[in-house]
This record gives structure tokens, sequence and C-alpha cells, in this order.
């Protein structure tokens, strides 16, 4: 079965094949060259790239392959930037119309999810626990099976990936910044983390996130402080929001006892987040770095997974 996954919920661009849990082929255009000078993400500039890049990449798509032999079309219906999200509706709507194939509308945390499963022997062994974790999400839910998910523990306000590219803004005016916090910290591996001490949120739910609080402490130290060891707080900063977010997947693996434990979304990219999770059970999926951040295959697969738990 040969599904082709529709992606343009933020500021990629992306249009994939994938066979059962194979990718076949993954296209995508980043936006991030466009909205770095602004140090986030312009939706009415994200709406009109995405139009321009569906194009590019159909005709690349129809040099590579014959159309003809897909089988679904499935596409990110939410959540996600509302005029980001119709180009993706209304790109689909016509593919799937002029294919005579039928459409799936795909919820895009359920893509992060069982972006897992892509070109892997893995299976995701139920009940399990998922922490789906972005630019745009903090989720930690849990599946039940491949159908019955439970929110049980959100962000309250910022999500982990937005507070990354925060500070790393507000540390060394780059978007985004998950990748260099996370490449700083590699280059930094034996620091004395005692100089720059971050204090965790309170929070009534044992599963709730909130991240607001340590890109204060980021600002207040920059602005506050005549002589700041930037890497360092870098550093410091992932070393305290990674450890905050372990010890909130442990507390979820203690009361659920999950038979497996899912990372996914595009935080999972961080190398030390990775480290940890492996450590917290003997069953842990994640994506293939290709796969972590947002991509059509992901799309796909979700599908895929929707149509064989019918
Ligand atoms: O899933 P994604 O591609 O888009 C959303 O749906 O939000 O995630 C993008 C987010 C950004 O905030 C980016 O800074 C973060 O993922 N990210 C990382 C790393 N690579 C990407 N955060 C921490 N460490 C990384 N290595
Ligand atoms: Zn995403």
């Amino acid at each position: 079965m040969k599904i082709l996954g529709i992606e343009s919920s933020h500021d990629d661009t992306s249009i994939a094949i994938v066979e059962n849990k194979k990718v076949l082929i993954n296209l995508k255009i980043s936006q991030i060259n466009i909205h770095k000078q602004y140090g986030g993400t312009i939706p009415e500039i994200a709406s009109r790239e995405h139009f321009n890049n569906f194009m590019i990449l159909l005709e690349e798509l129809k040099s590579k392959v014959d159309l003809n032999e897909i089988d679904y079309v499935a596409y990110t219906e939410t959540p996600g930037l509302i005029g980001a999200l119709q180009m993706g509706k209304l790109f689909s709507h016509a593919i799937s119309k002029s294919l005579n194939k039928p459409l799936i509308p795909i919820n895009h945390l359920d893509g992060h999810i069982f972006s897992v499963l892509l070109n892997k022997e893995d299976k995701i062994e139920y009940p399990a626990i998922a922490l789906v974790i972005s630019g745009g999400h903090t989720n930690l839910y849990y599946l039940e099976n491949d159908k019955d998910k439970q929110l049980i523990g959100n962000t309250l306000d910022d999500a982990a990936g937005e507070v990354f590219d925060k500070v790393a803004w507000s540390l060394f005016k780059e978007f985004p910044g998950g990748k260099l916090i996370d490449d700083i910290f590699s280059q930094n591996q034996n620091t004395d983390f005692s100089k720059y001490k971050f204090s965790n949120p309170k929070l009534t739910n044992k599963f709730d996130f909130s991240f607001s609080g340590y890109k204060t402490q980021v600002i207040n130290l920059v602005k506050n402080t005549e002589s700041i060891d930037k890497n360092l707080i870098a550093t410091s900063f992932q070393k305290h929001i990674i450890d905050f977010i372990i010890t909130k997947v442990q507390l979820a693996i203690n009361e659920y006892k999950p038979n497996s434990v899912i990372l996914s979304g595009g935080v999972s990219a961080n190398k030390y987040l990775r480290k940890q999770f492996y450590k917290l059970h003997e069953n842990v999926l994640m994506p293939l770095f290709e796969y972590s951040t947002d991509n059509g295959a992901m799309i796909a697969i979700a599908a895929f997974e929707k149509l064989s738990s019918k």
C-alpha cells in the first residue's frame, strides 16, 4: 500500500511516499532561512511559501515517481498555523481529486508518534507512554492501544522547543535554537553546572510541564549580569530542562507501567535527551534523526496505522 503524505503545519513543506513502513521518497523544503531574520515564524509568509514550495516539490515528485501508483493521499489536518494548514488541505484535496484516490486527514501529533516506525523494524508495544516534544507541543500521552490516546501531561505555557528557540535568540540572536544549544552542550561536556543554577517550576499535576520560567531566568541573566558566559548558560539551561523532562517521563513510567516508551517531535533530535531517554526503559522507540522534525513521511505512516487498525 503506497500512501502520499503531505505536511505543511508550520515552516516545513514536505511531500513523501511511504509503502507500509518504508519511506520511498521524502521531499522537504525548510523555510528556516526566511523566518530566521524575524527570530520566529511569520504565519502569513509561511502560507505563501508553502504554496510556492508545493509547486516545486510536486514537479520533483512527478519526475521521480508515477503518481498513479499511489493508493491514498494523507495530509496534516491539525494542529498548526491556520493558513499553513489550509495550503496543505487545498493541495491534498486537489491531488486526491485529480488522481481519484481517497483522502485521509491526519493529526500532526499522531504523525510524530508513529514517525518512530519509519524505516525500522520496531513495534510499539501497548500500553505505551509517548512524549511528543516540538516547537509547538510538549505532550505526554498514555496510549492504551493504537487508537486510544489520553493526554496526561501538557505544558502550561511555552513548548520545550519554543523555549530552546527563545533562549538561543536571547543569548546568540540565532533561530531556531535547539540544535545550536545542543551542539554547544556537546562541546562542553565537563562543565561546572553550579555557576548558573535554574529553579524548576512547581506544578499541581505531576505530569505537567512549564518552561517559561527557564526562559525568564536566562533573559534576566543576560539583562542584569555584566559579564556572562553565554556558552555556559546555554549548556546549564539544556542540562536543567532535559533533566526536568526526563523526571516527568519517569513519573509516568512508574505510574502507568508501559510496555514501550516513545520519544518524538523536533526536540527528540536533542542528543542529550536521546541518551537519557534510552536509560528510562528497556523498550524505547524514537525516530531516525531525519524524521524527528516535521516531514511528510510521518503523516503517511500515521495514515497507514489508522488504516491498519480498523
Ligand atoms: O517538530 P518540529 O520540526 O516543528 C514543530 O512542529 O514545532 O520541531 C521544531 C523544534 C524547534 O523548536 C527546534 O529548535 C527544536 O525542534 N529542535 C531541537 C533540536 N533540533 C530541533 N531542540 C533541541 N535540540 C535539538 N537538537
Ligand atoms: Zn511537529
